[in-house]
């Protein structure tokens, strides 16, 4: 492949994902393999604007694939929104010749990345990383798998100690604005009930669910909330459901940070492999401004508009399995 890419770098932004690790590597190794000078960029964009990057080596990212986090750090940059932050990272950019970049992040990064080059001509290619799965234009974002099963092994935990004491517990999972992590940790674990951002389950509706339950004479109730429903999280949503429906001794359990971390599963690993290399591949081919992704499968790319400014949908047919399987 003949290109004009010399020196590639790559950073880790926004809210870390287990698999990030998994991806540098890809890069680093697969920009090694096709003969590329390749920079790690520490924090994110504020590590791109104080100067904080260094040449990498193919044993710099040895024994990284199973950890969780991230080894180039992460950070949210308000600074990289202004123009002089901008023009202060292009600057750090040139000193090292870079002239290609790999971003791993999610929606906020894209939107940086697409800013950056309205004013200057560095191509990015973006790798999608949130636990969320938030992100148009891949079926899956790195980190997801992994933060589904932790929340999945969690709340089978809670189960147990739910029917040994015959008792609701409502479990908040995360998702600022989307309810793919609840979808499936909810399905997963048999919940009686799931309230998401994306389906408006009045407080009534559950209420009416949990009678069910109650008559049917279930020993164990899980109701589990996404931290951005409109409801409120878990807190909020027991104390509304608590004042009218107060047959079970009620809990409340917030899965919280747990669910960022931890060595990233088989599937997210090999996820990231793939985006890492197809990444390398993506600049080395001219494309710019794209994340790749992988829909139904195959590889694919969607511009950074799309990919930040369009939702993905929480699939309806799930949300109608769920409802069926909980009666
Ligand atoms: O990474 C996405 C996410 O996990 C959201 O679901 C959550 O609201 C947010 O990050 C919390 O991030 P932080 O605690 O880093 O601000």
């Amino acid at each position: 492949m003949t290109d004009n890419i010399k020196s590639i770098g790559v950073f880790t932004s926004g809210g870390d994902a287990p698999g990030m690790n998994a991806a540098v590597r890809a890069v680093v190794r697969t920009a090694i393999y096709y003969g590329k000078k390749v920079y790690g960029i520490h924090r994110g964009y504020e590590g791109m604007i104080d100067g904080e990057i260094e040449e990498m080596t193919s044993g710099s990212v040895s024994g990284i694939i199973h950890r969780g986090g991230t080894i180039l750090k992460t950070a949210r940059s308000p600074r990289f929104m202004t123009q002089e932050g901008r023009a202060e990272a292009y600057q750090q950019l040139k000193k090292h010749d870079i002239n290609g970049i790999v971003a791993l992040g999610g929606d906020g990064t894209f939107k940086g990345a697409l800013q950056f080059n309205s004013e200057f001509d560095i191509p990015f290619i973006g790798i999608p990383c949130t636990i969320d799965n938030d992100l148009f234009g891949t079926d899956f974002t790195i980190g997801y798998d992994t933060a589904i099963n932790t929340a999945m092994e969690a709340i089978d935990k809670i189960r147990d100690t739910a029917a040994a004491h015959n008792r609701l517990f409502f479990v908040e999972v995360m998702g600022r604005d989307a309810g793919f992590i609840a979808m499936r940790a909810g399905i997963s674990t048999g919940a009686e009930a799931i309230l998401i951002p994306e389906s408006k389950l009045s407080i009534d509706q559950l209420i009416d669910k949990l009678e069910k339950g109650w008559e049917r004479q279930k020993t164990s109730c899980i109701v589990v909330v996404a931290e951005g429903d409109e409801e409120g999280g878990a807190f909020q949503v027991a104390e509304k459901v608590k004042q009218r429906f107060n047959y079970y001794d009620t809990r409340v359990s917030v899965i919280g940070h747990i669910q960022r971390g931890g060595n990233p599963s088989c599937q997210d690993r090999v996820l990231a492999s793939r985006l890492g290399f197809a990444a390398v591949e993506a600049l080395m081919q001219g494309r710019r401004n794209e994340m790749v992704g992988v829909l139904h499968r195959d590889l694919s790319y969607t511009p950074f508009e799309k990919a930040a400014k369009h939702h993905l949908e929480v699939s309806p047919y799930l949300m109608m399995l769920q409802e069926i399987l909980s009666t």
